[in-house]
């Protein structure tokens, strides 16, 4: 299994903050936002990760995070040019992905949860992870049939169709590749990861897990000033690095 930290963007939403640095360098407590997503794939016993970044940024995490000695895993680094889609970061990953399967989480996005055994027992198709949230409009919205089997996922919508959000983890196997060069983009410009996990749902291979302890996704003051108290009150504890 490889991994994929994808930390792109601008971080316009964090304007001033995000001037000088990217979002997911900013610190979450005591440590820099990116640690904790890291976390996440180096417990998973993920040891070799590709580190998506913005082509103005790439210094600083050179900087930061080096070649992976540090945290027993080697860092491989490739740039998204513009913030066109989660699903771009596939195309990108390519040569680094090979003939492996692939675990993919945004390096804004914060979990309580361990997922090593739910990352350990993939074997094929895609598995999600879910969140009731109050807000779903800000993100991918799964819909669920009677039997709590994936009806459909709609990215942002407008109309409240269930409050059960898309979280960003995301596994797949190698098909991926294949799925992300031929998809189409949105109205936003962007290749939607959405568009990917609806691939493979119609094809009856999308799993769909419950996250059980905090989530966040740390784009927003609001959301990154809980993530402050979160990890203080809950996460660094149960860091690893
Ligand atoms: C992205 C995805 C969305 C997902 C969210 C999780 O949203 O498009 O489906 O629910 O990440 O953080 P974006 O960060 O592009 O607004």
């Amino acid at each position: 299994m490889r991994g994929i930290i994808l930390s792109g963007g601008s971080g316009s939403r964090l304007k001033p903050l995000t001037k000088i640095t990217s979002k997911q360098l900013l610190p979450i407590y005591d440590r820099p936002m990116i640690y904790y997503p890291l976390n996440t794939l180096i417990k998973a016993g993920i040891k070799e990760i590709l580190i998506i970044i913005a082509p103005e940024r790439a210094g600083d995490y050179l900087n930061l995070l080096g070649g992976g000695k540090e945290f027993g895993v080697k860092f491989t680094y490739e740039i998204q040019d513009k913030p066109e889609g989660l699903a771009q970061a596939f195309i990108i990953a390519e040569n680094f992905i090979g003939q492996e399967s692939v675990a993919m989480i945004l390096g804004d996005n914060i979990f309580e949860d361990d997922f090593s055994e739910e990352i350990k027992s993939f074997k094929s198709g895609a598995k999600i992870f879910a969140k009731k949230v109050s807000d779903p409009e800000r993100f991918g919205v799964i819909k669920l049939d009677e039997n709590l089997k994936p009806k459909f996922i709609i990215e942002k919508p407008k109309d409240k169709i269930s409050d059960l959000a898309v979280t960003g983890l995301y596994v797949f196997d190698n098909r991926v590749v294949e799925i992300a060069k031929n998809i189409k983009p949105s109205d936003r410009g962007e290749l939607e990861i959405t568009d990917v996990n609806n691939w493979y749902l119609q094809k009856g291979e999308l799993e769909v897990a419950m996250v059980n302890g905090e989530w966040l996704d740390a784009g927003t003051f609001e959301s990154l000033l809980k993530a402050q108290n979160i990890a203080k009150e809950k996460l660094v504890g149960k860091m690893i690095i």
